[in-house]
């Protein structure tokens, strides 16, 4: 389908959904995701927002001048099928690879993806957020710029922990950036004992690798906590990881708002999880790479 076409579809289902999201999705959804929700189905910024992300998008052109180097290495997201651990259990990571900085600065969140994630950290209160893939810092803006909210975001690629740490100082100074490996960082951050209420899984796109961090960070999180997966529609293997999450691990609540899928992993939950669909309102997105 064309990008058109595709446009057209959204714009015609969100008139004709319109009366029926506002009554029937946001009657049964719960109230603290109801902000993000909105901001998928009428992608509208209040003036506030409009504000802070004027001066966190002001950045993006500044990355090539600031960068180091004009080619950075980042840890790629390796092809499905292919999760392997090493003796101690860790993840491998994918190959280790340069890039043209302007591919990074593309890879950031964008404007409204960084609201998206600012509008469920502050609409469901979670203060303590800690993110798996910090690239150039975008998305973790994005998080700092919400009030209350205190940042630990972890990155493989030294270079980009530079830029990040230029990008989020500019918003916040509540943030912590490690330069390690996903697991090496949890390791550490169990033995620190830390404690989050949010956690972004952003980083090593395939299934058992998604599940895996799912995993590993569980003794991290606080009663309550929420688990936000992104592009749980950026392959089939992802897609089926959400899946799983969604329907056999110990989640009470799973919203999929497309371009994030959102978990509440809750004390008592019953094995049952409830499953808040933004798919049955617009057109869900096609998987980015087929057969990856
Ligand atoms: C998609 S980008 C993160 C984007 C960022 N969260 C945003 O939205 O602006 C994923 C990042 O995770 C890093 N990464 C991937 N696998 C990793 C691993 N196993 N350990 C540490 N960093 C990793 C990559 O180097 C890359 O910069």
């Amino acid at each position: 389908m064309s990008k058109i076409s595709k446009y057209l579809k959204e714009v015609v289902a969100r008139a004709v959904n319109y009366n029926q999201f506002h009554s029937d999705f946001l009657r049964k959804l719960p109230q603290e995701f109801h902000p993000p929700a909105r901001l998928q189905f009428v992608p509208y910024l209040s003036s506030d927002e409009r504000a802070i992300a004027i001066k966190i998008e002001a950045f993006r052109s500044q990355i090539p001048k600031v960068s180091e180097a004009q080619k950075i290495a980042s840890y790629t997201s390796p092809h499905s099928g292919s999760f392997q651990k090493d003796a101690q259990g860790h993840a491998l990571s994918g190959e280790y690879v340069e890039s043209n900085i302007e591919a990074h600065v593309k890879t950031g969140s964008p404007k409204l993806k960084g609201m998206l994630l600012r509008r469920i950290v502050e609409g469901y209160g979670a203060k303590r957020v800690l993110e798996l893939g910090t690239n150039t810092g975008f998305s973790g803006s994005y998080f700092v710029s919400a009030k209350g909210v205190e940042l630990t975001t972890i990155e493989g690629s030294e270079s980009l922990c530079n830029i990040a740490d230029k990008n989020m100082r500019r918003i916040s100074p509540h943030y912590r950036i490690m330069n390690n490996l996903f697991d090496d960082a949890i390791d550490l951050l169990i033995k620190e004992k830390a404690k989050f209420d949010c956690v972004f899984i952003d980083g090593q796109h395939e299934k058992e690798a998604t599940l895996h961090y799912a995993e590993r960070v569980k003794p991290l999180m606080s009663e309550n906590a929420i688990y936000i997966f992104d592009d749980i529609y950026w392959s089939d293997d992802m897609n089926d990881a959400w899946k799983e999450l969604v329907y056999t691990k110990d989640f009470s609540k799973a919203v999929d708002l497309f371009s994030v899928g959102v978990c509440v992993q809750e004390e008592k939950a019953t094995g049952k999880t409830v499953l808040y669909d933004l798919g049955d309102y617009l057109p869900r997105p096609n998987i980015f790479r087929k057969n990856w």
